[in-house]
């Protein structure tokens, strides 16, 4: 099938709309990021790129902290609500439902709805173009247990995780197989 070439743009996907927490449990704010992604395993790092002009932004440039909070499909109308609407207008934890709770190296709060938040803390920020890019250590995880089974594996396949691809939110679908299934051999039956 021949391809159509188009300029370029931002069209990677999937991507997690993720919730991405700042300030503090007393005065928090939360706003929807698509454009993130992990860029280093050790140490672990990632990075959130805001644009200059939302509320949360010179809240995280200020305080070098952020918590990225996955989310699922019982959490995409919050998702979507908390990225049309600013935190300088609305309290949107209030408006969706959301609960915050403190989390444990960084300032900002973690989402008690999420089933996994990734504690962040800025180590370099550069202003790309739209975009700012904080790029971050993840300095802590906080998992939902009842994710968590007894030898201690999260199983994210339960959490209904849901993903931004091009304009539209979808479910995480059905496993298709895991790291490295492609090569190992099979278990021969006794
Ligand atoms: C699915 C989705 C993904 C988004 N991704 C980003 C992003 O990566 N960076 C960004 O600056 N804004 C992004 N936005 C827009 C912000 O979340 C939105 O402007 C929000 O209202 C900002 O909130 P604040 O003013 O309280 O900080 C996204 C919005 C949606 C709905």
């Amino acid at each position: 099938m021949p391809k159509q070439f188009w300029k370029g743009s931002a069209l990677l996907a999937p991507v997690p709309a993720a919730l991405v927490t700042c300030g503090t449990p007393d005065k928090p704010n939360v706003l929807t990021i698509g454009w993130t992604g992990i860029v280093c395993t050790r140490p672990p790092m990632t990075y959130i790129s805001v644009r200059p002009e939302r509320y949360s932004h010179d809240i995280i440039r200020d305080s070098g902290e952020f918590v990225i909070n996955l989310t699922t499909s019982a959490m995409v109308r919050a998702t979507d609500f908390c990225g049309v609407r600013s935190g300088r207008d609305i309290d949107k934890f209030d408006a969706c439902g959301l609960h915050v709770l403190p989390a444990h190296e960084v300032s900002a709060p973690i989402i008690e709805e999420s089933p996994v938040c990734l504690e962040c803390r800025v180590t370099e920020s550069k202003l790309l173009g739209s975009h700012t890019m904080f790029l971050a250590e993840i300095v802590g995880i906080d998992a939902d247990e009842r994710y968590i089974d007894s030898k201690g594996k999260l199983n994210l396949q339960q959490c209904g995780l849901a993903a931004y691809a091009h304009g539209e939110y979808f479910a995480l679908g059905r496993k298709l197989g895991d790291f490295g299934f492609s090569v190992r051999k099979k278990k021969k039956k006794k």
